[in-house]
């Protein structure tokens, strides 16, 4: 697929478009800086500006592309990743302005060019635990889609605007628009860097509800969405099989959630961060367990 993806040179975009790239896809990064990796092109625009995304989605991907004298080729999906990423980084009212506008910039001009596949960012922060202002419990665990979001802060509320405006687009124009509430992104050498300071701190894990997706199983994820044609709208939590720590579920809810009601039965690693819907319906198969990467000694 010709795709176009923005955010492609962050944290988590850089290994999703690598992931893309060798699927076979040919893809093109649409950020503020450009990522610098062979195979995948680059275009500096802004998503803030409506007129700037218009313009990229109907571009020439590189100079190839002038050949075949055909005109420029159409996009077979938009992916997008840019935003602030987290609450403090921005102030408050920035973060809300650039992750909403900027998102209903890229998927308007996405839907009115006839773009029939859309998958966006949202976060594992709209379930309102991650950014809270004190302690805060989930309505209930483990947390899944038909959970009723309702954070109390600027990004995570800029998460749930998107939902909305990814379900409007595609009420109208019936094209398949998938959000993804993406856990904790967990590059390859963080395993490693950050893991062993999880394990001996646990409690530092709870706002995240103890998840992590690796950056590559999140490329996996990616890839899914976009082969898997005719859901409509869909939101999807996009974490890993179980919990980013070494402790068992009975101690996990015992310590940290003791007064959250437990819906299901669960196994002892499972996550809380309920991953059952990418893995029934886009057959997620997760590639990257942590037990994989953590030095052993740690564990
Ligand atoms: N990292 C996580 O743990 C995590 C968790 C949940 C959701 N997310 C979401 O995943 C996406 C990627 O996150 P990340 O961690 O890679 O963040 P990042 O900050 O590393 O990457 C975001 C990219 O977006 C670009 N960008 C920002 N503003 C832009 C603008 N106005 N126009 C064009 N490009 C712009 C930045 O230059 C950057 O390359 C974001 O939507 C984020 O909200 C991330």
């Amino acid at each position: 697929m010709r795709i176009l993806f923005t955010g492609g040179s962050g944290k988590a975009g850089r290994h999703v478009c690598r992931y893309l790239r060798d699927q076979g896809h040919r893809v093109v990064n649409v950020d503020l800086t450009p990522l610098g990796e062979p195979g995948i092109d680059n275009l500096t625009a802004d998503i803030t500006d409506s007129g700037a995304m218009f313009n990229v989605m109907t571009s020439y991907a590189d100079f190839d592309e002038l050949e075949p004298g055909t005109g420029v080729p159409r996009f077979d999906a938009v992916v997008h990743f840019a935003a602030i990423p987290r609450i403090l980084i921005a102030p408050d009212h920035e973060t809300f302005r650039v992750n909403t506008i900027g998102t209903y910039n890229v998927i308007e001009a996405a839907v009115k060019l006839g773009i029939r596949k859309i998958v966006f960012a949202s976060s594992e922060t709209t379930y309102g635990v991650c950014f809270a202002d004190g302690v805060a419990d989930p309505e209930y665990l483990p947390v899944d889609e038909e959970y009723d979001v309702n954070p109390m802060d600027s990004y995570g509320l800029s998460k749930v605007v998107n939902e909305k405006t990814g379900r409007t687009f595609q009420r109208r124009s019936g094209a398949d628009i998938y959000g993804l509430r993406i856990g904790n992104v967990i590059e390859p050498h963080e395993y490693e860097t950050l893991f062993p300071g999880f394990f001996a701190d646990p409690a530092k894990r709870r706002r995240n509800l103890f998840c992590y997706i690796d950056a590559r199983d999140l490329g996996q994820i990616v890839d899914l969405c976009l082969k898997t044609d005719g859901l409509g709208f869909q939101v999807f939590n996009a974490g890993n099989d179980s919990n980013g720590i070494n402790l068992p579920n009975t101690e996990l809810l015992a310590r940290f959630f003791p007064d959250v009601p437990v819906t299901r039965a669960l196994d002892e690693t499972e996550a809380l961060f309920s991953n059952r819907k990418i893995r029934e319906i886009l057959g997620f198969r997760e590639q990257h367990d942590w037990r994989n990467y953590v030095p052993e000694d740690t564990q």
